[in-house]
C-alpha cells in the first residue's frame, strides 16, 4: 500500500504545473535585496521603476533576459548583477509576488 501511494506522491510531483509559484516565498525573496531599490511592494522609487502589476510572463521575461546579461534599458549593469544568481523558481515566485504586490501607507 505504501509503496502505491509513494508512487502516486511522486507523479503528483512530475505532473505539478509549471507555474506552481509562491508568492508568499517571493515577498520574502523581494524583501532581502530587491526592495532597497524598488520600494515596497515594488512600487518604485526616484530612478527605479515601478515593477508591480504586471504579468507574471512579463516580469519572468525580464528577470530572464538580465539573468542571461542582457540589457534592456540605461542602467541594466545593477540589474544584470541582482538577476545573476537568481534560480528559476526564485524567478517565478518572485514575479506571482508582484503580480498582485500592492503599496499600502501602513507598511
Ligand atoms: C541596485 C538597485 C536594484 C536592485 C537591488 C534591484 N533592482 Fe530591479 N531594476 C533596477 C534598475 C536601475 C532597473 C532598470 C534597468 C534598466 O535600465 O534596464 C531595474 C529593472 C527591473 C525590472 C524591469 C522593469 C521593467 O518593466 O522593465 C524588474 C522586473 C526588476 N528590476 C526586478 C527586480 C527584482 C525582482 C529584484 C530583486 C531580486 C531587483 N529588481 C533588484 C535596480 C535594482
Amino acid at each position: 500500500m505504501l509503496r502505491y501511494l509513494s508512487c502516486f506522491v511522486l507523479s503528483f510531483l512530475f505532473l505539478s504545473p509549471a507555474y506552481a509559484a509562491d508568492p508568499i516565498a517571493g515577498e520574502t525573496r523581494y524583501k532581502k535585496t530587491c526592495v532597497n531599490c524598488h520600494g515596497p511592494a515594488g512600487k518604485g522609487a526616484a530612478s527605479y521603476p515601478k515593477i508591480s502589476g504586471n504579468e507574471m510572463e512579463y516580469t519572468i521575461n525580464k528577470l530572464e533576459t538580465y539573468r542571461a546579461g542582457e540589457k534592456i534599458g540605461p542602467n541594466s549593469g545593477l540589474m544584470i548583477m541582482m538577476a545573476k544568481s537568481l534560480t528559476d523558481e526564485e524567478i517565478e515566485n518572485l514575479a506571482a509576488y508582484l503580480k498582485d504586490a500592492k503599496y499600502n501607507v501602513n507598511d
